[in-house]
């Protein structure tokens, strides 16, 4: 089937057209199949039982709030009403202001944006890319420097200058290529606004072209090797990056997601191998056409070339020009992002998800350990990477990926990593999208932001996907949030314990599962749980990438929105409302924290915003703060 991205379709929803599900069953179907909301509040005998008792294990939080407890609420805002207005909307004494857009000059002999074209490929080069997503802020001699990712485009906006919104030349698919990748710019509150620091020497562009060493137990590695670069030693480019990290040495981590949506083949009888399935690799990519200008993406030309892409990158962003790296040993998969903590006997561990229906979610633990001030620029190069395992009585263990545990070498695993994990029985997920690891105490979350395939059908491996543990609900609509504590307060231990922080739902709507956990109700309700953020204070900040619909299950949920939790208590209020159509994902806070930096991506992605500027919808970095200039977050 040619599957083609335009106008009326959401991203998630091309994916699903590539990889269909069995079978649609109506969303009211679903809800009476599922547990009785009372059933699953109880405790009672139903699917997974287990994963409702919230805060009935050794965690605590989860469960509901009691008057006192309320009084007590960290959460110091008026919490923002569901809307469907198309701006943004956060509570009354925050204020908020555009702080970059797609297509923005970093350099000042660069064009300005023409929302009437998009730009050229030579103007897109030297401006902010599309689709900003996750991002993290760095401090550099008293200067700060934004790295943000740039995933995708919609091609009816980027390609404006095609009256079908298809890119026709080779220059719309250099366009489209600056358009992705990573934004580093330097940025300065001048005269009370954010703003670019226009012609900075950290302002950079790191596309689909920049080119960038492989590095880990995969450099090198036979499966790596094409013409361009029979060594199989330098990648050409990154795309599709969607969360992010950050190390404690000053490096950005760009994570490589979907891929797969750019590779096509001219030749429709090319065989496709197991291992391009499971990474959905196929004839046809999502609209792009890359390969109309640029061989590597047709893989009856260069087979090998995805084999370079769904890695994790490391940036250097103070030193503009250090050439990018990718870190084979944190695996080949759909990565979301990756959260850094370094562990109390000095190891480095990476929590990652893999965000595709009933795949895994991954932790890696560098061989070598950090030391502060020392040189810590490789250890990202060598380490163990882990899957995880949850069981239904809310425990856990990591699950190494190793030639003895899998058969596989070690530049397999770092290259067919989801096959590895598919071979020791790692649970499959609900869509792992972000992780967040609170900064004050060792317990992780990890947004599972939605699956309806979640019992209907397996997963692309054929591995089994039944509705129990953390993800216990048949075609999940709503999306949950797990959490794990490890033993000891060791992020290094093999075991863990879980539960449940949220299990998001309509409870206006529903009395049964599809209600969702204690915590969620009428006024604070969302869909689909995607950025993850802490706060110095040990607040969660939950964005969403949901139905926007605003009807049927979805009814009074209004437009994708940004919630703030606190993990002690359970509390979840809405702090942000987004413009339609639009996702909101990514944050990162100023130097002196009385800013915060979020991104609004993709509004209008079905035509129906003019957000920000009226016009043409852009994708745009926000940047929100308080009246009184307080510190947020
Ligand atoms: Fe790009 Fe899984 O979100
Ligand atoms: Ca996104
Ligand atoms: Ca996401
Ligand atoms: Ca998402």
């Amino acid at each position: 089937m040619s599957v083609k991205q335009d106008q009326v379709l959401g991203f998630d929803e091309h994916d699903e057209m590539v990889r269909p599900a069995m079978e649609v069953v109506e969303f009211e179907e679903t809800a009476k199949a599922m547990v009785s909301r009372r059933g699953f509040l109880s405790g009672g005998a139903a699917v997974g039982a287990t994963a409702f008792v919230m805060g009935s294990t050794t965690l605590a939080a989860g469960k509901a709030l009691a008057g006192e407890e309320m009084k007590m609420s960290r959460l110091a805002f008026e919490m923002v009403k569901a809307n469907a207005h198309d701006t943004v909307t956060v509570p009354k004494g925050y204020k908020w202001e555009v702080l970059a857009s797609w297509g923005e000059p970093l350099f000042s002999n660069a064009p300005a944006f023409d929302p009437k074209t998009g730009g050229t490929g030579a103007s897109q080069e030297m401006a902010f890319g599309d689709h900003n997503d996750g991002m993290a802020l760095f401090v550099h001699n008293g200067r700060q420097i934004l790295c943000v990712n740039n995933e995708y485009t919609n091609l009816n906006t980027l390609h404006a200058n095609r009256a079908d919104g298809k890119p026709t030349t080779a220059d719309d698919i250099r366009k489209s290529k600056a358009a992705h990748g990573v934004s580093v710019v330097e940025i300065a509150r001048t005269g009370g606004n954010w703003g670019i620091v226009k012609d900075s020497e950290f302002n950079r562009r790191i596309t689909a072209d920049t080119e960038m060493d492989i590095t880990g137990p995969a450099r090198g590695h036979d499966l790596l090797k094409t013409k361009a670069d029979p060594r199989g030693v330098v990648a050409k480019g990154t795309w599709n990056n969607c969360g992010n990290g950050q190390t404690p040495w000053g490096t950005y981590l760009t994570c490589e997601e979907n891929f797969n949506g750019y590779f096509s083949s001219s030749n429709k009888e090319f065989p496709l191998t197991s291992q391009m399935k499971r990474y959905g690799i196929s004839h046809d990519d999502w609209g792009y056409s890359w390969a109309m200008a640029d061989e590597r993406f047709d893989l009856s030309k260069e087979p090998q070339e995805p084999n370079r892409f769904g890695y994790i990158v490391e940036i250097d962003p103070m030193n503009p020009t250090a050439r990018p790296k990718k870190r084979t040993a944190l695996g080949r998969f759909k990565h979301e992002n990756a959260e850094v903590e370094v562990a109390a006997n000095g190891h480095v561990v990476v929590y990652l998800g893999d965000d595709e229906r009933g795949e895994f979610l991954y932790r890696f633990v560098s061989k070598n350990k950090y030391v502060s001030g020392g040189d810590n620029s490789n250890l990202l190069e060598e380490g163990t990477l882990y899957v995880a395992k949850f069981n239904e009585n809310n425990t856990g263990h990591w699950m190494a990926l190793t030639p003895e545990s899998t058969g596989m070498t070690e530049a397999e695993i770092a290259i067919y990593t989801r096959l590895a994990a598919s071979k020791l029985g790692a649970t499959t997920m609900d869509r792992p999208e972000w992780v967040a690891s609170n900064p004050n105490k060792a317990e992780v979350f990890c947004a599972l932001t939605n699956n309806k395939n979640r019992g209907v059908k397996p997963n692309a491996g054929g591995d089994a996907t039944p509705a129990v543990g953390p993800n216990p609900r048949v075609k999940n609509n709503f999306g949950q949030i797990v959490r794990w504590v490890p033993a000891n307060q060791d992020h290094t231990a093999e075991k863990f314990t879980w539960d449940l922080f949220v299990l998001a739902g309509n409870p206006a709507v529903y009395d049964d599962a599809n209600a969702g956990s204690k915590n969620v109700n009428k006024d604070n309700m969302f869909n689909s749980p995607d950025g993850l953020r802490f706060d110095k204070k040990g607040l969660l900040w939950i964005q969403t990438d949901g139905n926007y619909s605003n009807e049927g299950g979805f009814a009074g949920q209004g437009n994708n929105q940004m919630l703030v939790g606190d993990p002690e208590t359970g509390e979840i209020k809405r702090f942000l409302v987004g413009p339609k159509e639009c996702e909101i994902t990514g944050a990162a806070w100023s130097a002196d924290r009385t800013t915060m930096f979020v991104s609004v991506q993709h509004p209008g992605e079905k035509g129906d915003s003019v957000w920000p500027n009226g016009g043409m919808p852009r994708s745009s970095v926000i940047a929100i703060s308080r009246e009184d200039g307080a510190i947020i977050g």
